[in-house]
């Protein structure tokens, strides 16, 4: 408090000192003199930004630098009276310019510059170019070959001769143009609805252009025409599917065409249309240089990227350049075929031919680029799926394009990378894209090639042991043998065709020998089957014991197969052999002649099967059963109800093992198909009593060669040159004598 009272009067003290001992404000004490004190030394204080200060005695003033204007409008002033501000010359003063050129305010100045077209002159002023005289001078050739240079204010207009263009646009280039595009080629107008009207809309627009000839005729409304292709795409659309190739390829070659027309004259850079059946997007560049820069044109459904370098090409530069994306939304359904160009398209060597649909919408890219079969860099196709589709291994995107032979063809396109909603596609030139699906037919996986070889290979083995057995068992003798010799035997054959040309699916000729062959033998199974069936129903319901003669069971167990496969063979021999199998083909109910009999037999056998166990069930209740008889009966007619279960499970399964996609199906069946040998010889050998007790003897034959040896030729010294398997049923037939 005290310190601070001090301070405060010590200052004062020293102040009045100053002011009145020695110099008055704006003076300072120089030498004992009071000379003036320079306030503009630091005038920025003073005065503020874009000042100028003048010092006067005991005093100052500021003024404005050119170009400010102080807030106020005072012309001598102090920082108190406020700061200096920049001058809008551009706005304030009219014309400060010149006429054609451009001003552009700066702080404390502007600048001019001559709009295009205009060069500044020595006075300032900005005075037209004459681009035309230039250009000659240059041996330029503004206009191309044949267009006529006339100079205007700021720019310069090409003349045409007829047929050819330059769109009414200032410096644009005279362009041919052919109009006779714009008719009907294919002669397809009359058969498809509305393509005639558009064809004659767009020769009449193409027409107009390429006859006008003064600066001031017609300019055509680019954006009208756009909307009128739109409107007339639609209307040939909306009658729903095109019925020919021919069709479609005239739809979309007249809409790329008519693009290619409309493009030039459109006012906006970049235009949208979207109506009912398409969605288009162009965009365009119309400068003196060639246009530069990528390009990304996008809609719902595709997008493609590219940049104006390959959408201008290298050829003459017109003064223009167009890219434009163009979506048919309802076009698949009309290109979902025509798939023929695709043959020989696999993703491996050994890979069938696989099927394709169609899976995006189908879109047109278009560039003014009159070159574009073959370009420098490819362009970037993005295209969505038409749903959202887990890939599966069978599976193979395929980016393709509408060849004006009415095909889809793949060449100089290729997937570049796909995931569940789109696919990329990198093409080398343009036309009309889509995405196909090719799907391989479901290849044979290693799990289901092992199951079927090994238990082929082991049902092989049975079906022979079965031979051997049924043939040469003396014990067992008799009809029902020799019906299941046969049906071995056919089982035998038909597994081996079946393990070595079921896949050799060339040559056609032999394909189709393999699948009569797999036809006649498998018709065999079930006609030995069908006499298995008459042979127990014989037995127990009528009592005969007696044989059936040999030629009527192979005239039944051979011929009907045979005459059913020669019937087939001449109404449908294509019916043999298929791409993928040699086998019948699925198609027109060629498999009938195989289903068809195979069904009849298991009815007729059910039939059979049902009486025979309902007499055998009466046998066994009767008062005086022959009980052995009885239970030999019964053992054959389990087997035999068994074998045809099986037998028939596994062709329900095998009809369908050949159709694509199940497979499930296809594991049962090859392991019911493997094993039927493996099963013939445990029901008919291991299973049969009779038949044990041979393979006993022979066995025990075997593991005592020397002692049986010794006791065989005291008996029968001729054996011993017998073949082992006739040793064994001599044998046998010797102990049950
Ligand atoms: C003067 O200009 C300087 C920068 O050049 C700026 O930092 C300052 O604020 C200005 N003074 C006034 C009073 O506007
Ligand atoms: C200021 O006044 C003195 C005399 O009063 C004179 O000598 C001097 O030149 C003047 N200075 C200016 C800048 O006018
Ligand atoms: C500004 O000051 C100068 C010098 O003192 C004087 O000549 C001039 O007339 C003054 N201008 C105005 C508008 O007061
Ligand atoms: C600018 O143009 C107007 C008319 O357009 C003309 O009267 C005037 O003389 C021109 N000015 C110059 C500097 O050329
Ligand atoms: C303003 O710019 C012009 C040229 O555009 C120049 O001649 C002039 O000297 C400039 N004025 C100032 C105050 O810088
Ligand atoms: C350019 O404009 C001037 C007037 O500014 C006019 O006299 C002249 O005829 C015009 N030239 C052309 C080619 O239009
Ligand atoms: C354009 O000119 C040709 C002859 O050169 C003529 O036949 C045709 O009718 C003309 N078309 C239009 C729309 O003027
Ligand atoms: C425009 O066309 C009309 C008639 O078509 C003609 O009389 C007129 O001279 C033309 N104007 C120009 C500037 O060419
Ligand atoms: C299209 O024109 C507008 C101005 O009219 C401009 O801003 C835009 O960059 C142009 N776009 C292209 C792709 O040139
Ligand atoms: C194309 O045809 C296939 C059958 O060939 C069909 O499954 C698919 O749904 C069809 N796709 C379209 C879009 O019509
Ligand atoms: C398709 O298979 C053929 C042989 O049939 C082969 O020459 C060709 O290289 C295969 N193509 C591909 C893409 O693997
Ligand atoms: C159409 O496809 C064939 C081969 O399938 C090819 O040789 C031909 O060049 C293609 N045509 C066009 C216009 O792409």
């Amino acid at each position: 408090m005290k310190l601070g009272k001090k301070l405060l009067i010590l200052g004062f003290i020293s102040l009045m000192g100053k002011c009145f001992s020695y110099c008055l404000l704006g003076f300072t004490a120089k030498d004992g003199q009071c000379s003036d004190e320079n306030e503009c030394s630091d005038h920025e204080i003073r005065c503020g930004n874009h000042t100028k200060c003048f010092n006067t005695n005991g005093s100052f003033y500021c003024h404005c630098e050119s170009g400010f204007r102080n807030i106020v409008g005072k012309v001598n002033f102090t920082a108190e009276d406020g700061q200096c501000q920049d001058i809008n010359e551009c706005k304030e003063i009219p014309n400060i310019c010149g006429n054609h050129s451009k001003c552009d305010n700066t702080i404390g100045n502007y600048s001019c510059q001559c709009d295009s077209g205009f060069r500044e002159r020595v006075d300032g002023q900005c005075q037209d170019v004459n681009e035309c005289e230039e250009a000659e001078k240059n041996k330029e050739m503004l206009c191309g070959q044949k267009g006529t240079c006339m100079n205007l204010n700021g720019s310069y207009w090409c003349q045409c001769p007829k047929g050819y263009t330059n769109y009414g646009f200032n410096g644009m280039t005279c362009s041919g143009l052919n109009c006779d595009s714009f008719s009907d080629h294919r002669g397809t107008a009359q058969s498809l609805g509305g393509l005639a009207a558009m064809l004659s809309t767009m020769k009449n627009n193409c027409l107009a252009l390429v006859n006008s000839s003064a600066i001031n005729e017609t300019k055509l409304d680019g954006e009208a025409l756009l909307e009128k292709l739109s409107t007339a795409t639609d209307a040939i659309l909306s009658g729903g599917l095109l019925k020919s190739e021919n069709h479609v390829t005239e739809l979309l070659s007249t809409v790329e065409g008519s693009i290619l027309l409309i493009g030039p004259l459109l006012k906006h850079n970049s235009s949208k249309m979207e109506t009912l059946q398409t969605e288009t997007e162009i965009a365009v560049q119309r400068q003196k240089s060639r246009p530069t820069g990528p390009i990304h044109l996008t809609n719902q459904n595709a997008a493609v990227d590219t940049d104006w370098t390959t959408a201008s090409g290298t050829g003459q530069y017109s003064g223009f350049a167009l890219a434009a994306l163009l979506t048919y939304k309802n076009l698949e359904v009309s290109v979902n075929r025509s798939f023929e160009g695709l043959k020989g398209h696999n993703r491996t060597e050994d890979d069938v031919d696989p099927s394709f649909k169609i899976f995006s919408k189908v879109v047109s890219v278009v560039v003014s680029n009159p070159s574009t079969q073959q370009l420098d860099r490819p362009v970037t196709i993005t295209l969505r799926h038409l749903e959202d589709t887990e890939k599966t291994p069978e599976m193979e995107y395929v980016c393709a394009y509408w060849n004006d032979s009415g095909a889809w063809s793949t060449e100089g396109c290729y997937s570049q990378l796909s995931n569940v909603s789109h696919t990329v596609c990198m093409c080398k030139h343009l036309s009309s894209f889509a995405v196909l699906v090719a799907l391989y037919p479901v290849e044979h996986t290693f799990g289901l090639l092992l199951v079927t070889k090994l238990g082929l290979i082991i049902s092989l083995l049975c079906l022979v042991l079965c031979i051997l057995t049924f043939k040469f068992c003396r014990s067992i003798k008799g009809t029902r043998t020799t019906i299941h010799l046969h049906l071995c035997i056919c089982l035998l054959m038909a597994d081996l065709i079946f393990l070595a040309g079921i896949s050799q699916t060339k040559p056609k000729g032999g394909c189709r020998f393999v699948a009569a062959m797999l036809h006649f033998f498998f018709l065999g199974v079930f006609a030995w089957m069908l006499l298995e069936g008459v042979q127990l129903y014989r037995m127990v319901v009528l009592v005969f014991n007696a044989t059936i003669r040999p030629l009527y069971l192979y005239i039944t167990g051979y011929g009907m197969p045979l005459l059913i496969v020669i019937l087939s063979a001449i109404i449908r021999p294509i019916g043999y052999g298929t791409d993928e199998h040699c086998w019948l083909s699925l198609e027109n109910g060629f498999i009938w002649s195989f289903v068809g009999p195979v069904c009849l037999i298991i009815f007729v056998n059910i039939f059979f099967f049902i009486v025979t166990v309902w007499k055998l069930a009466q046998k066994f209740t009767s008062l005086n059963p022959d009980l052995s008889t009885l239970h030999k009966i019964k053992a054959f007619t389990v087997t035999a109800i068994a074998q045809m279960c099986i037998l028939g499970l596994m062709w329900v399964f095998g009809t369908f093992q050949f159709q694509k996609d199940n497979i499930v199906g296809a594991y049962i069946f090859s392991i019911l198909n493997s094993l039927q040998g493996a099963l013939v010889f445990i029901m008919h050998c291991l299973l049969s009593k009779q038949v044990r007790e041979e393979y006993a003897h022979f066995f025990s034959c075997i593991c005592k060669p020397e002692k049986r040896y010794s006791d065989l030729s005291s008996t029968n010294p001729s054996s011993s040159s017998q073949s082992q398997g006739s040793r064994g049923g001599q044998n046998t037939g010797n102990s049950q004598i």
